[in-house]
């Protein structure tokens, strides 16, 4: 049995089939540029576009880079503003009738496969994946269960509000920073999540995650911390589970 899932970014959409059950791609991935203003009806022509790629029929599960309670955006942080208090699985299933969808935040959908099948396998207790990338995504899990929506590149750290605007990957570029530099950054980030969490675990997410070995040995962690198994791919992943799941 495959399920597509489909992370739906700022600037990208991408879409797998995916084993749910192993947590193994099983197409090649599909990509499609974000419309531009990124509304909820132009979003949902491009998830059309992808089910017709794939010729695919049922539970769909989809990435957001935003809050998502019970199918409804409720944050708009790099995405159009129109999505806020938007029912994305109503307006998704009115565009492509027949299949059901599950839409969840990215970070969220990323620590889902992480915990069942990826560097939190089998690990107990607290673990917070975290992941870097246009902004900072987090997901929050007790013994396996996720604790979703959890907003923890929106604190504000001294005088970074939202933490996420001086820490994200996407600054590292903006401000010309080296990797030394740049996970030095993160690492200042993380500590502040580890003196207000202890977790037990840390997961390090995002398209950045593949540098683990320039970024890892600079973060100055004392909490333990591993790389993303999935890489980008974890929210796809997540997102085919969550889909399955209900
Ligand atoms: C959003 C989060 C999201 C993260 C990563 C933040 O700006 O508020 O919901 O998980 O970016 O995309």
């Amino acid at each position: 049995m495959a399920v597509l899932g489909i992370d739906i970014g700022g600037s990208g959409i991408k879409g797998n089939l995916v084993d749910p059950f192993t947590g193994n791609l099983e197409s090649d991935r599909y990509k499609i540029a974000t419309p531009q203003p990124s509304t909820p009806d132009a979003v949902a022509d491009v998830i059309v576009e992808m089910i017709d790629h794939f010729e695919y029929r049922g539970p769909v599960g989809c990435t957001f880079p935003a809050i998502v309670r019970r199918g409804v955006t409720l944050s708009a942080a790099n995405v159009d503003e129109s999505w806020i208090g938007t029912n994305a699985e109503q307006v998704f299933e009115k565009h492509s009738p027949g299949n059901d969808f599950t839409m969840l935040n990215d970070a969220d959908a990323a620590g889902i496969a992480e915990v069942e099948f990826g560097a939190a396998k089998d690990r107990k207790g607290v673990v917070i994946m975290i992941t870097f990338g246009t902004g900072i995504g987090s997901g929050l899990f007790v013994d396996g269960t996720l604790v979703p929506n959890t907003e923890l590149g929106h604190l504000h750290y001294e005088d970074h509000a939202p933490v996420e605007d001086w820490a994200a990957a996407k600054v590292k570029k903006e401000e010309g920073l080296s990797w030394k530099e740049w996970a030095e950054r993160a690492g200042v980030y993380l500590n502040h999540l580890d003196r207000l969490f202890s977790p037990d675990l840390f997961v390090f997410g995002g398209g950045v995650s593949r540098r683990w070995k320039r970024i890892g040995p600079n973060l100055g962690l004392d909490a333990e911390i591993v790389p993303a198994q999935f890489e980008n791919e974890a929210g796809i992943v997540g997102a085919a589970m969550a889909a399955t799941r209900r």
